[in-house]
């Protein structure tokens, strides 16, 4: 009874002010999805032309506001668009104590508009603003200022606003397009879900002048225009006087922002005054989802698949393609490219694209290709992709889109037919090797010939200068020589478990030098020395450290390499202001498995490097990674004491197979470190670090029990990365560091592994001694 009275009375304070001009509504006051006798479904603008309220969506119920005296109820904007639609028993309550929230039939609440503070008055204005007041009877929020896919006369957006577009007509939540009015004066259409870059926007119309705070407006009369304090740049000329003409601005939901009028006084559909112009209906990226392709007909936009995909949903073509089998492995089956003629992609290949080839190089490069699932061909470009495809549309161009499609289960014969094509790439490979060395040995005798002319004519060029250009090994210097380039041995550049490195000058000053003065050396191998400095002196690669020369002065051993200005990738690494990329970081990686390759492979006689860390990798002034201190483990005087020195290498980087008795020390102990390297390398840390909880102070003990429960992905601190391949280098790592040295891989894998070449089973746990091959 007295809630009847009071419902009489808020009717009459309503009416009283909808009298005014505004219908204000109070604390305590309520909507029902369904209208009664006693309580009503929405709160309408004083003309009655908007509301806000309860409106129908699929089964259920959503609040909003929406054009409420027209034949058509279009919605203009909706609360909380995400949330699933609620049902028949729920009550939006504008509670006494100033909160306006959704009450199910179990008490449980959800805010509606989220004004910082105690909400004293609303009222839904006739522009089809929904206004919430504080107790000042000022606006503490308004939908106009939180729009979700529509714009309405006397509405502004502002820098950074966003209209995004709705999943259909039926469905008010988040579609896939945005309008974004940016910073930049510039109003532009992006598919939702991509960075504001210009690759990915599809339309856009900007102001002159200055640009800050440009904002977009429609007037009443249908002025679409932009402005910023110096001018306006008009969209869709409005000026139309008719009374009676609506007009609102949606994003919609196949990616064009369009302006719609409806004239009242016929009643009938809402028409298009304006639309994106000068795109076409395929060109809003992303229009039909992933994996699939649009296609003009009849004016109208459809959606394809790839070949091999299948629509998701049938009757939802735009939702995307998906491949009906599953993929583990490349080997498991046959299978072929297949070609989808004149169609453009997002370019989004993860490798260098391979020039000069034909179609068929392109697809038979991607079958080679675990990582490869398709590739985009034009101009002689092959680029390789992952899935899923981006962006695509057919357009009259040269570009083929190749995609690879399974066409049997696994049979023994696959195997064969892929072991013979490696057979034959092998065969590629040594006659390549065998043509490059070639040139090389033709090359390396002109090289020497020129530079024997031209010494011959400059006699007087001192020593010195003569050995910067020196191409034919390292030289020998004296004591007093070194004594002098390094200015009595004053500047020094590091210490080393060699020596102390200092910095000197050759060539009057023309070339910088580090020197390094060995210690702890061996004092009866004078010869041994001498052949070690010849073989290090031959090494030429570019990824170690080059020896320019030595010097075996009585007691003094004395090195000179070339100065990499950088400093090490342990300085590099470990100091987070100088933190490398990951994409550089792979690139150092891979760097350093190739100077090990080197060694171990291509030097007569083998050199194992035996204290691989980053303080030995040095970076050059384009950051390239080349090893130093090679070759010089042989030299050392071995430690009698009983600590961690009696092991050549570092603690930390050490196999464990230099701990063991009567095991042969072979090339699986530079492996061993470089895996412990590459997790450095890979996670910017140091191996041990007893700053960090226990748990986490062992790199590799850390990351493997991550990798085990399949956590790997906490690992990546939001950094970006392609996940891919930081799984595949961590997965090399854990091979790297097996505890049976037998059970690594050769560097040549290893590098093989990193580049995306060859497979990488799932490592066994490296404490583990059980053969998993
Ligand atoms: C419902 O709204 C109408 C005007 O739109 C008003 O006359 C009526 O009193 C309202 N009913 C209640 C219960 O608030
Ligand atoms: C609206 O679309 C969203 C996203 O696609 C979906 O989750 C939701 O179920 C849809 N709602 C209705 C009522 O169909
Ligand atoms: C509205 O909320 C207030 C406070 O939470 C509550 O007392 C009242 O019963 C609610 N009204 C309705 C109709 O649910
Ligand atoms: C709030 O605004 C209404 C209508 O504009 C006015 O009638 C009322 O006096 C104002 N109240 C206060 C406290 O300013
Ligand atoms: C832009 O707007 C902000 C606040 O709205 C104001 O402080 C600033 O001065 C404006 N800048 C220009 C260039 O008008
Ligand atoms: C104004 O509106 C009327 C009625 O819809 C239409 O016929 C006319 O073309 C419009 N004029 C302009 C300039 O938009
Ligand atoms: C798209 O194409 C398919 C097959 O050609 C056809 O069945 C479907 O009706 C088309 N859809 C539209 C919206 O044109
Ligand atoms: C996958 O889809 C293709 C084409 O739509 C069809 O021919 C093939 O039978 C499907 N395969 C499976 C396993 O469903
Ligand atoms: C494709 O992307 C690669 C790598 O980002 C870039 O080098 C290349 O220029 C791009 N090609 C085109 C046609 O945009
Ligand atoms: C495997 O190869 C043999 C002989 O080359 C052939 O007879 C057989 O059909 C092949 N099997 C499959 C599954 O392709």
């Amino acid at each position: 009874m007295a809630t009847t009275f009071l419902f009489l009375l808020l009717s009459a304070i309503f009416i009283a002010k909808a009298q005014q001009g505004q219908s204000i509504v109070n604390p305590g006051s309520f909507l029902t999805p369904t209208t009664t006798t006693t309580t009503n479904s929405s709160w309408p603008s004083p003309s009655g032309r908007y509301a806000f309220g309860f409106y129908k969506q699929g089964n259920g119920y959503v609040v909003g506001v929406f054009f409420a005296g027209i034949l058509e109820k279009t919605v203009v904007w909706t609360a909380n668009r995400d949330d699933p639609p609620v049902s028949a028993a729920v009550t939006l309550n504008f509670t006494s104590d100033g909160r306006l929230v959704l009450q199910s039939a179990q008490g449980t609440t959800k805010s509606v508009a989220v004004p910082g503070e105690t909400a004293s008055s609303a009222s839904m204005l006739d522009t089809g603003n929904f206004v919430v007041y504080n107790s000042d009877n000022q606006s503490i929020w308004e939908s106009f200022q939180n729009p979700t896919d529509t714009l309405l006369p006397t509405q502004q957006l502002f820098y950074d606003d966003v209209l995004d577009s709705s999943v259909s007509e039926s469905n008010q939540s988040t579609g896939r397009f945005r309008a974004i009015m940016q910073q930049d004066g510039f109003i532009a259409l992006y598919p939702i879900g991509t960075p504001y870059y210009i690759e990915y926007g599809y339309w856009s119309k900007g102001i002159q002048g200055p640009r800050l705070n440009a904002t977009l407006n429609l007037d009443v009369d249908g002025h679409l225009y932009l402005a910023n304090g110096n001018g306006i740049v008009t969209i869709s000329a409005g000026g139309n006087s008719t009374k009676g003409l609506l007009y609102r601005l949606r994003m919609d939901d196949d990616g064009f922002l369009r302006l719609y009028s409806y004239n009242t006084n016929q009643n009938g559909d809402w028409d298009v005054t304006w639309s994106a112009d000068s795109i076409g209906k395929c060109d809003p990226k992303g229009l039909c989802g992933l994996n699939a392709f649009c296609v003009i007909n009849d004016q109208q936009y459809n959606c394809t698949c790839l070949p091999g995909f299948a629509f998701v949903d049938e009757s939802k073509r735009t939702l995307g393609c998906e491949r009906n089998f599953t993929v583990d492995n490349c080997k498991e089956g046959t299978y072929v490219m297949e070609e989808a003629a004149n169609t453009v992609w997002e370019n989004d290949t993860y490798s260098l694209p391979l020039f000069s080839s034909n179609l068929e190089d392109c697809k038979i490069s991607c079958l080679q290709d675990c990582n490869c699932e398709a590739a985009l061909f034009k101009d002689g470009a092959c680029r390789k992709q992952r899935l899923p495809m981006r962006f695509g549309r057919r357009q009259s161009d040269s570009s083929v889109a190749l995609i690879k499609v399974i066409t049997s289960t696994p049979s023994t014969n696959r195997t064969m037919t892929i072991e013979r094509k490696k057979e034959l790439r092998v065969d590629i490979l040594i006659v390549s090797i065998t043509l490059v060395a070639f040139a090389f040995i033709v090359l390396a005798i002109s090289g020497f010939v020129i530079y024997r002319s031209h010494v011959s004519k400059h006699e007087n060029v001192s020593n010195m200068g003569k050995f910067v250009d020196e191409d034919v090994g390292p030289r020998s210097f004296t004591y007093v020589e070194l004594e002098k380039m390094t200015d009595g041995f004053k500047e020094e550049l590091g210490r080393g478990a060699f020596g102390i490195v200092y910095k000197g000058m050759i060539g009057n000053g023309q070339k910088i030098v580090a020197v390094k003065r060995l210690e702890k050396l061996l004092a009866d191998r004078e010869r041994e020395f001498q052949t070690e400095m010849k073989v290090i002196g031959k090494t030429h690669h570019r990824n170690l450290i080059r020896l320019l020369g030595y010097c075996h002065d009585g007691p003094n051993r004395l090195l000179v390499y070339e100065y990499m200005c950088n400093g090490s990738l342990a300085d590099i690494l470990f100091t987070p202001k100088k933190k490398p990329s990951w994409d550089e970081r792979r690139g150092i990686a891979c760097n350093i498995a190739r100077g090990i390759l080197y060694l171990h492979e291509e030097c007569m006689p083998q050199i194992i490097h035996c204290d691989i860390k980053p303080q030995n990798i040095l970076m050059d002034e384009n950051r390239c990674a080349k090893l130093s201190d090679f070759g010089l483990a042989k030299l050392l005087k071995p430690d009698q004491s009983q600590t961690s020195t009696n092991i050549r290498g570092t603690r930390g980087y050490v196999a464990p197979e230099w701990h063991r008795r009567n095991c042969p020390v072979t090339v699986k102990v530079d492996v061993y470190s470089f895996g412990i390297v590459l997790l450095e390398i890979i996670f910017c840390r140091r191996s041990v670090d007893s700053n960090l909880p226990e748990e986490e102070a062992i790199l590799e003990e850390w990351v493997y029990s991550c990798f085990e429960c399949g956590e790997l992905d906490k690992l990546i601190n939001d950094e970006e990365v392609d996940k891919r391949q930081f799984e595949r280098m961590v997965k090399v790592a854990f091979w790297c560091i097996l505890e049976e040295p037998s059970l690594r891989p050769s560097m040549k894998k290893v590098l093989l592994m990193l580049e995306g070449t060859a497979d990488i089973p799932v490592p066994p746990n490296p404490t583990s001694v059980i053969s998993m091959i």
